[in-house]
Formats: structure tokens, sequence, C-alpha cells
């Protein structure tokens, strides 16, 4: 394996900034963090690309930057995908198995017909994500391949997006002179970098509260159950503190990454802070509570939003180890206890975790995406028996689905 091989990029491409994440994979599976370039995200609105030039420009900083850090050059991204135009859908198939054991190409066969779904003619598929095999109406099976039975079905949640937005990524991308491995759901992304495995194991929801969008993904007995997107993140509480502050929204995203607090209850009447004004005024004093009086309406606003979410996914009693917030909004003071009361459940804020080095820049929720981006790029590889088999590998394969983006093989 050659240095490069055991390079890692992950592309973060949010609303609010674009993250740019490099990674060595050791030898022994270990990864560690080389460098990492973040740059504020310009030509994006809800998790969608809508300005090709201020994107493409955001994306050559954080990229620029994450090169210098590393020392190296960056040629092939993992990066990720987001915005309302995301559908999740629970689909399923069934074959038979020839001869009597399960074998790869029998998986194989089996995830083709589970994926044979009508999707409108604007959408393509970006994930095929295997929930359980069933062989011989035996549930629950994870490994299927060696196992005895005739008959074989499989049930996958199927994750589709718009062409266009698919597009335009790439397009962002292939301008900046990158490559990219593949397009990852962000939530899929970011779930691969805060959750443990018992976790998804037992059920848990996956809140990515990030500037424009908020990334749902639900988990239970180890496999993705339910994918949804809210058009609403920080950004709509920034703008709440613009209006409610009269205040500039550069200045309302500091104050509130600051001073700014979710619940009421939790800031003292007397904390006094200074609203710098525009126009040229001089700065008002005001008290800090007034902050958390605009802030906790919207929050719980998209909590509950959230909660009709996860009801309409009939999974919200199934979730027993509780709710994961994470992204750049779950940092607010007082995300995790307000969202406790709301849902009833136990909350916790996903940090990224179990990656080495640079652990200290990238340990914030902010770098979820960005972190998990790696991970998913680095089990690509993990589990790719294909290669060794000498088989088009899963990074072809990849590849393929890449192209079916811009040609109408897919
Ligand atoms: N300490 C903080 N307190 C409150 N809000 C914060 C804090 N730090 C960051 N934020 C908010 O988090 C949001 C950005 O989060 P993040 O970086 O996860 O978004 P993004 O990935 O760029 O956007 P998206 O995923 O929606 O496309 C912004 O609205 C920002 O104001
Ligand atoms: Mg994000």
């Amino acid at each position: 394996m050659s240095k490069h091989d055991q390079i890692l990029v992950g592309l973060d491409i949010g609303t609010s900034k674009i993250a740019c994440v490099v990674a060595e994979a050791g030898p022994d599976g270990k990864l560690d963090v080389i460098g990492i370039g973040t740059h504020p995200s310009r030509g994006l609105r809800k998790g969608v690309v809508v300005n090709i030039e201020s994107t493409v420009e955001s994306i050559r900083l954080a990229v620029e930057e994450a090169e210098l850090m590393a020392g190296i050059e960056i040629k092939s991204v993992f990066t990720g995908i987001a915005g309302s135009h995301i559908r999740g859908h629970n689909s399923h198939g069934v074959v038979a198995s020839k001869g009597g054991e399960v074998t790869a190409e029998d998986v194989e066969r089996v995830i083709d017909a589970a994926r044979a779904m009508k999707i409108p003619a604007d959408q393509k598929i970006l994930h095929i994500l295997p929930q359980e095999y069933l062989i011989d109406n035996q549930d629950g099976i994870r490994e299927p391949i060696g196992m005895s039975g005739v008959r074989l079905e499989a049930k996958v949640h199927i994750v589709t997006g718009a062409v266009s937005s698919a597009q335009n990524i790439i397009k962002c991308c292939n301008r900046c002179g990158l490559d990219v491995a593949d397009m990852v759901l962000e939530q899929v992304a970011s779930s691969e970098a805060v959750l443990a495995q018992d976790e998804k194991d037992i059920g848990v929801a996956l809140v990515d509260i990030g500037g424009g969008t908020t990334d749902i993904a639900v988990f239970l007995d180890g496999a993705i159950r339910h994918t949804a997107v809210i058009p609403i993140g920080g950004d709509h509480l920034t703008n709440d503190l613009v209006v409610g502050l009269r205040t500039s929204a550069r200045e309302a995203d500091q104050l509130k990454r600051k001073y700014g607090a979710c619940m009421v209850s939790m800031v003292s009447p007397e904390e006094q802070i200074e609203i710098p004004s525009v126009g040229g005024r001089p700065p008002r004093p005001m008290p800090r509570q007034v902050m958390a009086q605009i802030l906790e309406p919207r929050v719980e606003e998209l909590y509950e939003l959230i909660k009709a979410e996860l009801t309409r996914s009939g999974y919200q009693e199934l979730v027993a180890a509780g709710l994961v917030i994470t992204g750049g909004s779950s940092l607010l003071e007082g995300m995790v206890e307000l969202a406790e009361e709301i849902f009833d459940m136990p909350v916790r804020m996903g940090r990224p975790d179990g990656v080495g080095g640079l652990v200290d820049v990238v340990s914030s929720p902010m770098y979820a995406t960005g972190v998990g981006l790696i991970k998913y790029g680095y089990g690509y590889r993990e589990f790719s028996p294909a290669v060794e088999r000498g088989e088009p590998s899963v990074f072809s394969r990849a590849w393929a689905r890449m192209r079916q983006w811009f040609g109408d093989d897919g």
C-alpha cells in the first residue's frame, strides 16, 4: 500500500462551514487525524448548494488549509449530502438461494431485488443500507453468507436524493481538482463518528443540528431504520436574535455562541451582557435572560418537529438509548437539558470519537460529519474482500454509483 492509499479525506460541505478532515490509517487500523481546514460556507442554503462559485471558493480555502497542515496534496474526498430533497424508504427483496447455502452472489441479488422500487425521475439512489436478512423466514440475521437455506430475504433502508443537488456537489469538488470517492448522507456519516455500537443495537436517534438543517437517523438492532431532514437549524436561532436584539447577523451569531442559552430557567436574572448596535450607535446593556427568552421557543419548536418525526417513524418508543444530539448547534447551552424535558428520554451530546491525532480540534460536535466521513471511508477498505478476489472493488462500485449521477446508466 503506497503512502497515499493510507490517507482518507472527509469534506463536509455544510451550510455554515466547510470542514476538510485528513486522516492517516495506521496498519493496526487506527485512524489519526493529521490535518484540518475549515472555512465559512457561503454558497449553501438549507444544506443544498445554491451558488457554485462561492462554494468552490470556500472548499478551495478549507482544502488548502488542511493540505498545509497535513503536508499532503488532496486528490480524492468523501463528501456529505443533505437537504430536504433526501428521502428514506424501507424496502425488501426476496430470492431463492441456488445451492441451498447462501453465497455472496445471492446477497448481491437479493439487494438488487430490494432496490427495485419506484423512485421519482429526478431522484437517484444514494445508499442501500441492509437492515437484516431472513433465511427461510428466520429473521434477525446480519451475516447470511454461508448459512443454509433456500429462501433469502433482505430488508433494507434506501436513501434517495435529488440528482441536481448531487451533481452540484460533484461539480464543486471537481472544480477544485478533487475527485469524489463517495457521497454519504450526512447523518449516516455523523453517526459513524458519535454513536457507540451498543446504542445502535438497543435503539437510538441521532440528531445532527447544524446551521441550515437538522438531520435525523434512527437505529435499532444495529441498523438504520429511518432517516429524515428538517430544514431548520442554528441559523434560524441567529435570525431570531437579529430581529429580537436588532443587531447584525454576524454579531447575533457571536452573541449566541458566547451567551446563548435555550432555557430561561438556566440563566440568572441578574446576568447582564452588551449588545453591539447597528449603524454606529453605542452598545446597549441587556439581561442575558432576554436571549434565552428568544431562543427557548424556537428550540422548543424544533424539538417538537423532531418528536413528531420520531412518532411518525414508529420508533419513538423503541429507542431505548434515547437521543444523541450533535452538530454545532448542540453546543448551545441547555440543548441537552431541554431535550430531556421535551422527549422524556435520555439525551447526550455526541462528540466525534474513535480517532487519534489532532483529537482536541476535531472533538467538537461541529466535526461529527467530517470525522464520520473518514470513518465511513475507512470502513469501505476494511470490508472489501472483493478486492482480494480481484473483483470490482467497493471503490469502483462507488465510482459506478458516482457516475450514475451524470449518466443514464443508473
Ligand atoms: N457554541 C455554540 N453555541 C450555539 N450555537 C453554536 C455554537 N457553535 C456553533 N453554533 C452554531 O452551529 C451552527 C453550525 O453548526 P455546524 O457547523 O454543525 O453546521 P453545518 O454543518 O455547516 O450546517 P448544516 O449541517 O446544517 O449544513 C451555526 O448555526 C452556529 O451558530
Ligand atoms: Mg452539518
